[in-house]
Parts: C-alpha cells; structure tokens; sequence
C-alpha cells in the first residue's frame, strides 16, 4: 500500500491570510487551526502530517510545529532548510522525520529540489546531526542520477522525488519523458538502498500515473487535497486520495 503524507502548510497560508498581524492576540477563535485539520486528515486515512516551517513564516509558525510534535500517535515530518537554526529547531522538538528542502525567500512554493552536489557539505552536517539524534532523513531531490548517489552516500533513509517537473508538463508534449526520469530515479534510489517517496504537485488527476511508479512507499500531497477539502471536506478529501493511490486495497 503506498501511504499518504497530508502537507497542511496551506490551511497556516489561509488562517495568516487573516490573522497574521493579530498573532495570538485576539485569542479565540484563530482559525483554521492546521493542528487540528491534521486530526482529522489521521481519522480519514492520512499517513503522516508533513509542515514545512519556512524561515519567513509565511504560514506555519513555530507554535504550530511545537503543539504537532507535543501530539502523540501524529507520525510528523518535518521539512526544513539545511540552516543551523532550523537544525537546532529539528533536535530539540525530534520530529520523526525530517525532508531536507531548498528554501529561497522569493519562490511562492518550493521550487526545484534541493542540490546536494553543490551544498555537499550543508547537507552532510544536517544529515549526520539528525542521523546521530536518530531523526530520519528524507531528501528532496530531482530524479536526477548523481543527486541519488549523493543521498544514499550520505546515509539519508529516503529521497523524494520531486514530481513538480512531470506534474507542470502534464497535459504537454514533455510529460512521456518527465515520468521516464522518475521511473529511473526510482529504480535507481531503490537499488542504492534508499525507501522511494514523491512529492509536489500532485492531484486527483494525476495520481492514477503517478501511483504507477516503481518502489513507491509514501507520497506527500498538499495543495491538491486542501483545495478538494474546501468544497468537499478534509475527511472526502483525504479518504479519495488515498483510495486513488491505492485502488485495488
Ligand atoms: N513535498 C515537498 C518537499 C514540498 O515542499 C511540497 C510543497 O510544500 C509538497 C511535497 C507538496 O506539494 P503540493 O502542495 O504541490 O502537493
């Protein structure tokens, strides 16, 4: 069965949309509140909770993180930046993962994967801390050959592959050979030994493709299913996704 990773970063996009000025203040009823959607997406079938505490808090803050990492039974991935102060974050709060991402202040979402060839050493010491403290490691990459080598050699327990590229050259001429390069990225971190997740933009249409790829243990999906929540309910929206991905369970 392959699992289902909620990203709940945009319900925090929609509640700072109204109260990021008014923090805690106003007190009551600040809402949507993302910790408790990411109940409601475990009731309905969800996996695992993943948030991304961006280094501009545009809309997870690290009260959310603390008060998710504080619930147990909440299988919480954690997606950070190779920054030392998001490494001392990640060892004092122990998520049970967390996914290594690039973060530039002007993407609106994250854009591209993370480039271990050429921050070899930023990631190496984020990598072995929290391999030491016993926090997996997940690193979202491009199915790109020389960037898996890297991440199994670094001792990293997953790579997610980044389906952004195959997701935006869906309906264009480019998708055949977008989905080429994650088969073989699959095969490839399978074969070096790494456990292969994906992730980013992925929705209710391409999901019967992208469940197709070799060696698939878990997808993390976040816009799409918070998008379909609005009209349809988390609970729907989740419990659809995850019968998609898996349609003979
Ligand atoms: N995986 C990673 C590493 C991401 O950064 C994101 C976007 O925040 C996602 C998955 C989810 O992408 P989407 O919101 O497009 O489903």
């Amino acid at each position: 069965m392959i699992l289902l990773g909620v990203n709940i970063d945009h319900t925090a996009t929609l509640r700072q949309a109204r109260y990021r000025q008014l923090g805690e203040a106003v007190g009551g009823n600040i809402e949507p509140d993302p910790v408790a959607l990411a109940f409601r997406c475990e009731q309905a079938g969800a996996d695992g909770i993943t948030i991304h505490l961006r280094e501009d808090r545009r809309h997870i803050q690290e009260s959310d993180v603390r008060r998710l990492g504080a619930v147990k039974g909440t299988r919480l991935n954690l997606e950070m930046a190779c920054t030392p102060s998001m490494t001392n974050f990640a060892l004092q709060l122990k998520p049970h993962s967390v996914c290594l991402v690039p973060e530039s202040r002007e993407e609106i979402t994250t854009e591209g994967g993370l480039d271990v060839v050429k921050n070899l050493a930023r990631v190496a010491r984020v990598t072995d801390a929290m391999n030491a403290a016993g926090i997996k490691v997940s690193l979202f990459i491009d199915p790109d050959l020389e960037q898996i080598e890297l991440a199994a050699k670094l001792k990293a327990t997953w790579v997610e592959l980044h389906t952004g590229a195959y997701a935006n050259a869906y309906y264009s001429p480019g998708r055949a050979a977008e989905f080429s390069r994650l088969i073989a990225g699959a095969q490839q971190a399978h074969a070096a030994g790494l456990i292969v997740n994906a992730g980013h933009g992925i929705n209710y249409i391409n999901i019967t493709e992208v469940r197709t790829l070799p060696h698939l243990c878990e997808l993390n999906i976040g816009h799409s299913i918070i998008s379909r929540a609005l009209f349809s309910g988390i609970d729907e929206a989740v419990r659809t996704m995850k019968a998609l991905m898996n349609p003979r369970q």
